[in-house]
């Protein structure tokens, strides 16, 4: 048997450091180790198995296990390793895996450029909005606006995009020319007697302001996930892109899309921007483009700004971009597998015939005590815990009834992720009608149980 000093909950606190951990408590905790997985569920090292209500990070989408991805993966990695595109290289699966791409992309997509992650590709884009403004003779063009509580990404500018607090705080964060607007959150940010419309007005008036404030000139894009996902899976009102778009046209700033959770059916259609009727300049996606796994993601552009990156190029001798593996031959394959299933499979015709049950079950638990609002768009979803529906009065966030419910969830074999006091579902896209009853079984049973918790606390009468 293993002794406790080597066992890899030991060896794991000794050596490996967490993100979006608290690394002091995680000393004291150490981790949860996961073993392997099957379908829609993991396993972790003691056997215990658990389905994953947030399909990992929002991205295994196939589930786990799936052979084809398996022996693609496989095929590939005998083939061709590795290979890199830079000084004109490139290998068939990459070409096969672009064309794809531009040909389900929305709009006016046309080009393709790839990476490994979310937060590269956002950052991939925060360079070519500055070099196309360049390359355009608008020099001063550089700001770019985000949303508060929007997420891009953990580097430098992507992190600096990323409208939560936690990520700038001793960081140095956020960077110059970064700014970040309202959040579309109706049912958190709108006021007394406001409609939903009124609100979505108040958000574009928002930005307006923010534009004229800075100046048109100096404005040259604004970052936008169709359905807010790790800022507590926020979904606008109706007319607030149609808003939003026409103050982006009046003052020519452009539109990234940023579909990393949202793309490829997760919102009922293959892209958030169809469902929300965007028109991205880009569009950025990753995670469910290889269903995790292998990393990759991709930066999709229009013809206007790809005619301005060749001449640029053509001014400065190269495009002075490209990473070792960035449109790595075994992830494209992997990647490309995953479209073809998504396609032989209609996984976008699943996400619909089963995204009804998955929220009217979410919607049966905005009824729990617990609960003040359940929202969900396609096969995503949070409930927002508050400790008073009728006044809208959260709990403090030091009585920790979001985690609380994770964990309750997490005895009873269901992974969710509480975000502050928001308990988001993103189940993998093959997800039953069977399995939504469990996942929503689990947590009714783990909303009780906290509910007695919050009783027994007295954290109402605080
Ligand atoms: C919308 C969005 N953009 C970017 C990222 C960053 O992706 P990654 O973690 O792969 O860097 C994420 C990650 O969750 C995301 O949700």
């Amino acid at each position: 048997m293993t002794s406790r000093a080597n066992s890899a909950h030991a060896r794991d606190i000794a050596y490996h450091v967490h993100g979006y951990t608290n690394l002091k408590a995680h000393e004291e905790k150490g981790p949860m180790v996961i073993d392997r997985g099957a379908g829609i569920r993991v396993f972790d090292d003691a056997g215990k198995s658990y389905i994953e209500g947030l399909s990992g990070l929002w991205c295994v989408s196939l589930g786990y296990g799936e052979q084809r991805l398996i022996d693609v993966a496989t095929e590939a990695m005998s083939k061709l390793a590795y290979y890199h595109g830079f000084n004109h290289r490139s290998s068939d699966v990459v070409i096969d895996l672009a064309e794809k791409l531009v040909s389900i992309a929305p709009g006016r997509l046309s080009k393709v450029l790839f990476a490994n992650s979310g937060s590269e590709a956002t950052d991939l884009a925060v360079k070519l909005i500055w070099y196309y403004h360049n390359a355009i003779g608008k020099s001063e063009k550089k700001k770019i606006i985000s949303r508060i509580r929007g997420y891009h990404g953990v580097t430098v500018a992507s992190a600096s995009l990323t409208g939560l607090p936690h990520l700038h705080g001793d960081f140095d964060l956020p960077i110059d020319r970064i700014l970040h607007t309202t959040a579309p959150h109706y049912y958190r940010e709108g006021h007394e007697g406001e409609s939903e419309e009124e609100f979505a007005t108040r958000c574009a008036d928002d930005l307006e302001k923010m534009i004229l404030g800075e100046g048109p000139e100096t404005v040259a894009a604004m970052f936008c996930e169709p359905v807010m996902g790790a800022g507590g899976v926020i979904i606008p009102p109706k007319t607030y892109y149609p808003k939003i778009q026409a103050i982006l046209k009046k003052y020519d700033v452009l539109l990234v899309a940023d579909e990393v959770i949202n793309g490829f059916g997760r919102t009922g259609n293959m892209w958030g921007s169809e469902t929300f009727d965007l028109d991205p300049d880009f569009l950025s996606c990753a995670k469910q483009l290889s269903s995790a796994y292998l990393p990759i993601s991709a930066l999709m552009i229009s013809d206007r700004v790809y005619e301005a990156l060749v001449s640029q190029s053509e001014k400065l001798g190269m495009f002075g971009h490209g990473s070792t593996y960035g449109g790595h031959p075994v992830a494209a394959a992997v990647a490309l597998e995953t479209l073809k299933i998504y396609e032989e499979r209609d996984i976008v015709g699943h996400v619909r015939n089963v995204m009804g049950h998955f929220q009217d079950r979410m919607a049966i638990l905005g009824e729990h005590p617990l609960i003040g609002q359940a929202r969900a768009c396609g096969l995503m979803g949070a409930l927002e815990v508050m400790k008073d529906k009728d006044t809208k009065t959260p709990f403090e966030a030091s009585d920790k009834v979001g985690a609380y419910v994770e964990g309750r969830c997490l005895e009873n074999g269901l992974i969710i992720r509480a975000i502050g006091d928001n308990l988001a579902f993103c189940p993998p896209l093959i997800t039953t009608d069977a399995e939504i009853d469990e996942i929503f079984d689990i947590t009714q049973k783990s909303l009780d149980k906290a509910e007695t918790w919050v009783q027994d606390q007295g954290l109402r009468d605080s």
